[in-house]
């Protein structure tokens, strides 16, 4: 069966002891969910990745893990950075070029290129985000999100035929999976998941929750 990926985005969210109860509601209340047409993976921030990998092997969840982010640089002498190497054991996954660090970290077509580079050669596999369809894509990403910056965390989402519209054109010229992000809620999930071409989608507020997120992954 075609698995939507859902990628829940934890930002710069949650310390070790908020992500261990998440991980325990989530744990307890997905047993009912209809797991066969999901791939769902967590994305929380580096600080939490370890502990997050030991409870979802502990609790036998059936989840990967993705970086929200990667260096441009491969392990070395580069202060406060954590490095694409340094993650293959700890995620599959990692999100490169989301909008809020092209905006507040100046992440240019140039680093992302960087970026990617390091992570298909630690052998990671890379969501990148592109905020319209004309951004470049680089060879080698597995998934695009395409996440318009104005519908991020503003609880307006893109109208669902604009995106389906934009699939159709990142479609053209890339073959991996496409997914969107942008205000996805449990009330609205259900406009975007069946979105022709739709291959999954990006969460970010509304994965904070353990229930609110199950109740999203529930929906179809
Ligand atoms: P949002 O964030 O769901 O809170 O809008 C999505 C994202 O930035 O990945």
């Amino acid at each position: 069966m075609d698995k939507k990926l859902i990628i829940a985005n934890w930002k710069s969210h949650k310390n070790i002891y908020d992500a261990r109860i998440f991980m325990e509601i989530f744990s307890s209340n997905m047993g009912n969910l209809n797991i066969s047409n999901k791939e769902i993976v967590l994305a929380p921030s580096f600080n939490l990745l370890s502990e997050v990998k030991d409870l979802a092997e502990k609790f036998d969840l059936p989840v990967s893990l993705s970086a929200q982010n990667i260096s441009s640089f491969p392990q070395g002498a580069y202060t406060g950075e954590v490095s694409a190497d340094q993650l293959r054991d700890l995620v599959e996954w990692t999100i490169i070029g989301h909008s809020e660090r092209r905006e507040y970290f100046k992440e240019d077509d140039e680093i992302l290129q960087q970026k990617t580079n390091e992570a298909i050669k630690a052998g990671l596999n890379i969501i990148y985000c592109i905020q319209n369809s004309s951004q470049k894509i680089p060879e080698g990403v597995q998934a695009v999100a395409y996440e318009p910056p104005n519908a991020i965390g503003s609880g307006v989402p893109d109208s669902p035929l604009h995106v389906e519209k934009v699939f159709e054109e990142i479609k053209n010229s890339f073959s991996g999976k496409v997914l969107y992000g942008g205000s996805v809620d449990k009330k609205n999930v259900r406009d975007y998941i069946h979105i022709n071409n739709c291959d999954g989608l990006l969460v970010g507020g509304a994965s904070l929750d353990p229930n609110s997120m199950i109740e999203l992954l529930s929906q179809w």
